[in-house]
């Protein structure tokens, strides 16, 4: 080898050990402030699933996020991100070390996102013992804004009790007869059916039965379906969300009990990309949600046109919360006296009220969103299928 390439093979190795860096986000190791920000930067960890059945969900909360940045400059707060994803992977196993890598090894200022409750509820400790502030994007663990809350775990999304509570009332109003409940057998399945049934039962509705099904590992719902059939049952409630929300709704569907059997759940059972999959087998089915791409106020249509020109689809609730997330951390991060975690919950506490795709929100005093849940119903609309908003659910 001559020493022209030898030069060129060192320039190259260099340069790919840059490029290494740069894509692995550790340039933190450069960075002297030691609080993940330096001169007029911040860098925030996005941790979402990247794998497994949520991986879609992660898809819309990274869009949701990089619109946010893409519609201010690449700036929060005046400071421009260097923002460091990591994959969150199907439960607590992949979700707790990839947020404890954000925090100790990319020295990120905060993090952003988790889907999966069991997965929050596991890194819950980890985020209050070392300050670091922690933006719950989606995950719905009940005890994260309730018996475990901290200081400096936030939520802008919404919590499983509310959200699937919020239906309890118009099912016992709408069905005559029992009703089946079926979930996943994780954290978030087992507290939907609780609160749903809580909010059901207190409104005079009858339980025909409930059953949890292997999360993630179940594609062939056939042996639930046919139990459901047995029942007494005069409807079902449920929740799925992902991969396993398609699979449901349309064995539901080429089972015979749609149409004869009405199916509830929260919103996440037919929000986007699952619905687009489930297209005209999901027609009919009454979900709660706080948004939907159809609420008829201007920011949500400005919001919807912005996302459908850069992403080429609608939006879901995902991609809300966590855009939401990113208009909280710039109002706090412009508010905040430096990026360390105390300055930086101490600004969160001051944001005020969030002008949402969703409708106005604010955090109520244990970090959890104040807001209002829709009753929506899946209608084919030109060609296409949508969450029509035929209610408020308060
Ligand atoms: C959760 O695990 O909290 C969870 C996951 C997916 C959803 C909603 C909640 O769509």
């Amino acid at each position: 080898m001559g020493v022209r390439s030898v030069s060129s093979l060192i320039r190259s190795i260099a340069g790919l050990a840059v490029g290494a860096l740069a894509l692995s986000g550790c340039g933190s190791s450069l960075d002297q402030s030691g609080g993940g920000s330096s001169g007029s930067d911040v860098k925030v960890g996005l941790l979402v699933p990247l794998s497994g059945v949520y991986a879609p969900l992660g898809e819309d909360m990274r869009n949701g996020f990089q619109l946010y940045l893409d519609q201010h400059g690449g700036k929060l707060g005046g400071r421009t991100v260097k923002l460091v994803t990591a994959d969150e992977g199907e439960g607590p196993q992949t979700g707790v070390p990839a947020a404890q890598k954000l925090v100790t090894q990319d020295q990120v200022t905060t993090v952003v996102g988790v889907v999966n409750s069991a997965t929050v509820l596991g890194m819950r400790d980890f985020f209050h013992e070392s300050k670091k502030p922690l933006l719950v994007a989606n995950a719905g663990a009940d005890a994260i804004t309730g018996a475990r809350k901290s200081e400096y775990i936030w939520r802008t999304s919404f919590s499983n009790g509310k959200v699937s509570g919020a239906l309890g009332p118009e099912v016992a109003k709408d069905v005559k007869g029992k009703v089946y409940l079926i979930a996943p057998d994780y954290a978030a399945g087992r507290e939907m059916v609780a609160g749903f049934r809580k909010a059901f039962e207190a409104a005079g509705g009858k339980v025909a039965g409930e059953k949890y099904t292997p999360f993630g590992k179940t594609q062939d719902f056939q042996p639930y379906l046919s139990t459901i059939r047995a029942s007494d049952a005069k409807a079902v409630y449920t929740f799925y969300s992902g991969a396993e929300a398609v699979s449901f709704v349309k064995q539901y569907k080429q089972f015979g009990l749609a149409g004869k059997t009405p199916l509830y759940g929260p919103g996440f059972l037919t929000e986007g990309g699952v619905l687009a999959a489930q297209g005209q087998t999901a027609v009919g089915v009454k979900t709660s949600l706080h948004y939907s791409t159809e609420l008829d106020n201007p920011r949500n249509k400005e919001f919807v046109d912005g996302y459908r020109k850069k992403f080429n689809e609608p939006p879901t609730v995902f991609a809300v919360q966590a855009y939401d997330a990113a208009a909280v951390l710039d109002k706090a991060l412009a508010k905040a006296s430096g990026t360390g975690g105390e300055e930086l919950v101490k600004a969160l506490g001051g944001v005020g009220p969030i002008d949402s795709p969703r409708g106005q929100w604010s955090f109520d005093a244990d970090h959890n969103v104040q807001q209002k849940f829709y009753l929506r119903e899946v209608k084919s609309s030109g060609g296409t299928f949508v969450n029509a908003v035929i209610g408020d659910l308060g």
